[in-house]
């Protein structure tokens, strides 16, 4: 249907002309054009069965897939034909059979699961999903719509829903803004952003998730579509959340709650989760730009043993490269990197290193001469080829789009590897260039056979470049876990990469920043994030760089970085006190590695993030939409970051129900703020009531010693809860075969006694015997301690009041009473 009834100054308004996108609708310089945006119809046919539907208005073709009861799929050909199902996010998409029904009667034609209804309006073609109580959740405000692109060919692609009152969102990657997004317009196109502000977009990735919560129930929407594409959320109009796209199908997946779990649950089964990392990843991680020579590089490592400081990675930044050219090395700077690499694992570090995608002109330089021969790098729409400057020069750019490329990329690793490099950190994709800032629109891209130009390619060049770096290693690895970084990425990057949050500068706000950053990438399905600690432009001073290490220690990945320019940034560069609270906090991590290991298997099996905002603990409380400072690591353990110079206590939410202050073992009730000391030494962590977190000695990298003891601290709760803890081999993907030990604890007290029962799954069996129990919070003295009906006599119980004990084999069932 034309629609010419729409004034063109309402159309203006309705969309800023900001984005390029919509210049040659709005541009006050052409004059206002004739409109051209076409809006569907009336649906004058319904037909489908199983889990797939279509409607039409004659011309225009909606198709609405039945993935499973809680995810539909809407897709829209404005004439009539639909382009091949492919996408880089969702690799499977496979409907799952479930009685599905499909009902017409005179206002609509609705297609029902036992959770969600679809509601195709006939008057208008308006689409809304309900639940199965009939609450609506979500609906059209208007009906999909287009625009022709007359210079590319194809459409832009618009969708409008109804925005409410108290309805907010969260997601979308990485946005350096509130965590609520609630009144923001957005955009999605992958930009290398040195130095960005607050509220500078877009920045490094493209994340086209978002989840709604209005009145206490969650749906997600996830725009599956990777041409620059634009989010607003009751922004322009508060009544009114529009997306939409420069090309590609409007095609979204609308993904109900209805808490907001189980929306990322939901996002993470058609999108994946992480690969269980190396364990060695989740330590502390030392980068700079650059360390070199190799006597600078052996220093920092020493530096590290000499302060007793644990850590696992060191990484080389760009100048440990021959001019900048990937996989090769300055002789001069490393002369006998093999060995470097050797003596650093002996002392128990493994050694990361960049690679950037832009490939030096020079037919002396291998890699270039054989991916040109193989016309492997990108080209111009008149086949010229793609180059730019980035650091080695004037480059050209592989194709990571394409399967043989990718395959090809991936092989390159193999020297490295033999070297003994552990793990590949893959920056400037966006794909960024100097100048210009990336690639213009007419490049082409193989796309996998589903061709495309830059448009549609730019979006996901970084993660396929990450994808063949992963897929690379891992063949060489063989059954060895690959460890990859990414800057830029596209939604589903996770099965391949984990990332920081790129160029920060050392400042207060950046600290605050990241906190929200790294929050917000993990709702939204990049659970493996951290950000440079310590800010990558600009110098700290000791207390931010102290602030930004206790964050970071509760960061999923904890590395420090800083630009080539700065002081030197290691945790011991500061002196006093903050070499010392460093040290701790460092420690701290690799004692809650298995808790940390445990939440990561928690999202790697089941999709759930590894730090939970607030409002996820709580969404039916509307002030928790606005909280941003605390977050749970996993869901055990709650922290709340020091964010501001010189703070001597701060507040604290914590959610309903009771918290152990971790440093102190105190007792408190949530549902309200608590006003909580901020000493430089602490930051405020509380340990939720039931839980039992399990504990490693501190070593100074992982695999240092083997593990003699394990310490569970049980925290004392009068209702019953579950804990998990997950253990392997911590480097090989055995635990795709059952080789892992997942233990469930379950503790349960009243007022005169505790239980704790254990269960186990896998077929792992860990090298040590029995734990060292520390139980916290028992309301009474205890006077039996049973397990598995054996008494225990050797106890003690602290000043704090932790009952301490060991037991040396294996248990199901620990009884304390009074
Ligand atoms: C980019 C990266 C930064 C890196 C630098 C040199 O700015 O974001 O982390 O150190 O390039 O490679």
């Amino acid at each position: 249907m034309e629609d010419n009834t729409l004034n063109p100054k309402e159309l203006l308004n309705e969309f800023v002309e900001e984005e390029e996108g919509f210049r040659h609708l709005n541009n006050p310089a052409d004059g206002i054009k004739p409109i051209t945006k076409k809006y569907l119809g009336v649906p004058t046919h319904g037909v489908g069965s199983g889990s797939k539907y279509y409607f039409t208005d004659g011309d225009a073709k909606v198709e609405l897939i039945v993935v499973n009861e809680e995810i539909m799929r809407v897709r829209l050909a404005p004439h009539g034909v639909f382009l091949e199902d492919f996408s880089y996010a969702v690799p499977k998409l496979k409907p799952k059979n479930i009685p599905v029904q499909f009902t017409e009667d005179d206002k609509e034609f609705r297609v029902s699961t036992a959770k969600v209804n679809c509601h195709i309006r006939k008057a208008d073609f308006f689409i809304s999903f309900s639940d199965q109580n009939n609450v609506v959740t979500s609906s059209d405000a208007k009906a999909m719509h287009w625009e022709e692109n007359t210079q590319f060919g194809g459409y832009y692609v618009f969708s409008t829903k109804e925005c409410h009152p108290d309805e907010n969102f969260f997601g979308l990657g990485d946005k350096p803004t509130e965590l609520n997004l609630r009144g923001k317009r957005l955009v999605n196109w992958n930009t290398d952003a040195y130095s960005f502000a607050w509220n500078q977009d877009p920045l490094y990735r493209s994340i086209p998730f978002y989840i709604s919560v209005n009145e206490g129930i969650a749906h997600g929407i996830f725009f599956d579509n990777t041409f620059k594409a634009h989010f607003d959320f009751g922004g322009e109009d508060k009544t009114k959340t529009s997306f939409w796209a420069d090309g590609g199908e409007m095609q979204y997946y609308y993904i109900h709650g209805p808490h907001m779990m189980d929306v990322v649950k939901s996002y993470h089964l058609l999108t994946g989760t992480h690969p269980m990392p190396p364990l060695w990843a989740l330590g502390y991680h030392q980068c700079r730009w650059s360390y070199y020579p190799e006597a600078k590089f052996r220093a920092v490592a020493k530096g590290f043993r000499e302060h007793k400081i644990p850590c696992d990675a060191i990484y080389l930044d760009i100048d440990y490269m021959d001019g900048y050219r990937c996989f090769t090395w300055n002789r001069r700077y490393f002369p006998d990197p093999k060995k470097m690499i050797a003596d650093a694992a002996e002392m128990g570090f493994k050694t990361v290193v960049i690679v950037d995608p832009g490939i030096r002109v020079d037919d002396n330089y291998p890699v270039f001469k054989e991916g040109k021969e193989k016309k492997y790098f990108c080209r111009r729409s008149d086949d010229y080829y793609m180059e730019g400057h980035v650091w080695p020069g004037r480059c050209q750019f592989p194709d990571f789009t394409n399967p043989e490329v990718r395959e090809w990329w991936g092989s390159l690793f193999d020297e490295l590897i033999e070297y003994g490099v552990a793990g590949v950190w893959n920056d400037m994709n966006e794909p960024a260039v100097f100048g210009s800032g990336t690639f213009p629109a007419d490049v082409r891209h193989d796309y996998d056979g589903y061709r495309g130009s830059h448009r549609k390619a730019h979006n996901v060049y970084g993660m396929q470049m990450v994808r063949a770096t992963y897929e690379g290693m891992r063949k060489i690895l063989k059954n060895k876990r690959p460890f990859t970084i990414t800057r830029a990425g596209y939604s589903g990057l996770q099965r391949y990469a984990s990332v920081w949050t790129g160029d920060n500068v050392a400042s207060w706000e950046h600290l605050r920043l990241g906190n929200i950053q790294c929050q917000r990438l993990s709702m939204s399905g990049i659970p493996f994030c951290g950000t440079d600690i310590g800010g990558f432009s600009g110098e700290p001073d000791g207390e931010l760089f102290t602030r930004w290490i206790q964050l970071g220690s509760f960061s999923p990945f904890m590395r420090a970085h800083s630009a080539g320019d700065t002081k030197e940034r290691e945790p011991w560069s500061f002196g006093e006190p903050f070499t010392a609270i460093n040290r701790n906090f460092i420690e701290l991590r690799y004692r809650l590695l298995p808790y940390m290991y445990s939440a990561f298997w928690e999202h790697h099996r089941y999709g759930f993030p590894i730090l939970r905002p607030v409002v996820m603990q709580e969404q039916d409380v509307l002030k928790n939409h606005f909280r941003q400072d605390e977050f749970t690591y996993g869901d055990k353990i709650l922290v709340c970051p020091v964010l501001e110079p010189g703070q001597k206590s701060r507040k604290v939410y914590l959610p309903k129900g009771k918290w152990y202050n971790f440093w102190t073992n105190e007792v408190i009730t949530g549902g309200e703020e608590v006003e909580v000391p901020t000493p430089l030494e602490t930051i405020p962590i509380f340990v939720k009531a039931g839980s039992v977190i399990p504990e490693y000695p501190v070593m100074q990298y992982v695999g240092e010693k083997p593990i003699e003891e394990v310490k569970l601290n049980v925290y004392y709760s009068d209702y019953e809860a579950n804990s998990f803890f997950f253990e392997d081999h911590g480097e090989s993907f055995a635990y795709e075969q059952d080789i892992y030990s997942e233990k469930k604890f379950v503790v349960n007290g009243e007022e005169s006694s505790l239980t704790l029962n254990q269960s186990m799954e896998g077929l792992y069996t860990p090298r040590y015997d029995g734990y060292h129990f520390r139980v916290i919070g028992l309301p009474f003295t205890p006077t039996s301690i049973t397990i598995d009906g054996k008494d225990i006599t050797d106890f003690s119980i602290s000043d704090e009041k932790v009952l301490e004990f060991k037991y040396t084999k294996t248990f199901h069932t620990l009884q304390i009473s009074k």
